[in-house]
């Protein structure tokens, strides 16, 4: 993994806080991320990054 980045701007939350939910607690779908983490659940601008990481770990 390369390094750590801010992938949801209004929650502050981490990279390596979403892989970390989406291994830990296999979630499969931006909701369930949001439910874990609260990322993508203010604006929604980062919803496809979040989409992006489930896809990749996913694959
Ligand atoms: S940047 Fe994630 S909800 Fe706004």
């Amino acid at each position: 993994m390369s390094e750590d980045i801010i992938i949801c701007n209004c929650n502050e939350i981490y990279k390596s806080e979403i892989v970390k939910a989406i291994q830990e607690k296999g979630l499969k779908t931006v909701e369930e991320v949001g439910e874990e983490t609260g990322a993508g659940t203010v604006c929604g601008g980062c919803v496809d990054d979040i989409q992006e990481i489930i896809d990749e770990l996913n694959k």
